[in-house]
């Protein structure tokens, strides 16, 4: 069992063949799917909503990772809930009541994450922590693919950690993670990475696998 999860973001595929690609990156190792939802006010770039999440999941058995940066959240939880993803992921800054946001997708059945910009603090993270099953570290300002990588994060992944203690809560940091950032996140404690351009450069379910086990060797180099 590989202690690095690998959650390819589907941001990165052909849309016009979001089905196929998604099947493409799960024969090819993914271990999560990372769906990102974006909705043209809290980032600027609009993917899909929950009717797109509903048709992919009878493709893939593996986990819907989905990753809400809308504004605001709440009023969709329900409705991706029932779409079929397995982690429901909101952003600190698009919810007001964070802690009631994250006691709604656990009560919806589902594993609640919340995600940081790269300007927010990992304080706001102190009072909820017994409501988290996933914090997700961002590593670029969440809007687009093919991002650089910033490196601040790193710090900001290994105070996480510290503050996460041995509750079972897992980091997942997304942004410009490639098998040359992979092992620096990985080293501070993050155990779940997200990567859309890195996995889906090549266009071919040969490249994906190639590409997955790249970034998880690189990751898994850096833990021992
Ligand atoms: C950015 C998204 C990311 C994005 C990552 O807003 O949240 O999931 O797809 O893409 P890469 O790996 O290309 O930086
Ligand atoms: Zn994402």
């Amino acid at each position: 069992m590989s202690q690095i999860i690998i959650a390819p973001s589907v941001l990165a595929s052909d849309f016009s063949r979001l089905a196929d690609e998604t099947m493409a990156v799960d024969r090819a190792g993914a271990d999560w799917i990372h769906l990102d939802v974006m909705d043209g006010h809290f980032v600027p770039n609009i993917t899909f909503g929950p009717v797109v999440v509903e048709k992919l999941r009878p493709c893939t058995k593996k986990v819907f990772d989905c990753h809400l940066m809308i504004e605001p959240a709440d009023p969709f939880l329900e409705e991706f809930a029932k779409a079929g993803a397995d982690i429901i992921t909101v952003h600190a800054e698009a919810c007001k009541h964070l802690d009631r946001s994250l006691q709604v997708i656990r009560n919806l059945g589902k594993k609640a994450g919340v995600a940081l910009n790269p300007s927010t603090s990992e304080t706001v993270l102190e009072y909820v922590m017994d409501r988290l099953d996933l914090v997700v570290v961002m590593s670029v300002n969440p809007g687009f693919g093919g991002q650089a990588f910033i490196p601040a994060v790193i710090d900001k992944v290994a105070r996480v950690k510290a503050m996460i203690g041995d509750r079972p809560i897992d980091i997942q940091v997304d942004g410009g993670v490639d098998p040359k950032t992979a092992p620096l996140v990985a080293a501070a404690g993050a155990n779940s990475l997200v990567a859309g351009s890195a996995v889906f450069r090549g266009g071919n379910e040969e490249g994906y696998r190639k590409n997955i086990a790249d970034i998880r060797a690189a990751a898994e180099g850096a833990i021992g």
